[in-house]
C-alpha cells in the first residue's frame, strides 16, 4: 500500500528533483497509468520550483487521496514565503514578477484535474492539486 503521506522539504534545485521523483513513483503505485506519472511530475515540477524561486524554501506533501468513487494523487506545495498579492494576475499565462515565463501556476493548473491556490501577503503560499486515475 502507498504511505500515508510523504514529505518533502525544498530548499534546492536537488530537492525539486527528490519530489518530482516521489512524486512520480507514488503516482504509479496508486494506480496511474500511460503518461499520468510524467504529467503529475511535471505538476509537482512547477510548484516545488516556485518555492525555491519565489519562496526560498517550503515543502512538499504527497498523498493518495479519496472522494466517493474517485481516487488519485494529492499535492499540497506550502511555503512560508512572501506570498502572492494579486493571484488572478499570477495564474495568468505569461505573467512572472521576476524573469520567469510565467507558465508555471497556469501549467500546473492545467495538468492536474483540481487546482486551488491559497496566499496571504508576507505568510507564504498554499497550492493544493489533485488528479483522478481514470
Ligand atoms: N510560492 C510562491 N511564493 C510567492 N510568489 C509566487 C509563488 N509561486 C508563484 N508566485 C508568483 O506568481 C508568479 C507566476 O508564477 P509562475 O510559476 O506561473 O511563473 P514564474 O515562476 O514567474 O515563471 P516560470 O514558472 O514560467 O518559470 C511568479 O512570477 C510569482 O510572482
Ligand atoms: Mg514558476
Amino acid at each position: 500500500m502507498a504511505a500515508a503521506e510523504i514529505r518533502v522539504a525544498i530548499n534546492s534545485d536537488q530537492d525539486i528533483v527528490g519530489a518530482r521523483q516521489k512524486g512520480r513513483a507514488l503516482a504509479i503505485q496508486l494506480g496511474f497509468a500511460g503518461s499520468d506519472p510524467t504529467v503529475i511530475a511535471a505538476a509537482i515540477s512547477e510548484v516545488a520550483r516556485n518555492i525555491v524561486n519565489h519562496a526560498k524554501q517550503g515543502e512538499i506533501v504527497l498523498s493518495g487521496v479519496h472522494e466517493g468513487d474517485l481516487h488519485g494523487i494529492q499535492v499540497i506545495a506550502a511555503d512560508q514565503g512572501p506570498g502572492i498579492s494579486d493571484i488572478e494576475r499570477a495564474m495568468q499565462y505569461g505573467y512572472s514578477s521576476s524573469k520567469g515565463m510565467g507558465v508555471g501556476l497556469p501549467g500546473a493548473k492545467w495538468l492536474m484535474d483540481e487546482f486551488d491556490i491559497q496566499s496571504q501577503i508576507g505568510k507564504g503560499t498554499r497550492v493544493t492539486m489533485r488528479k483522478w486515475v481514470h
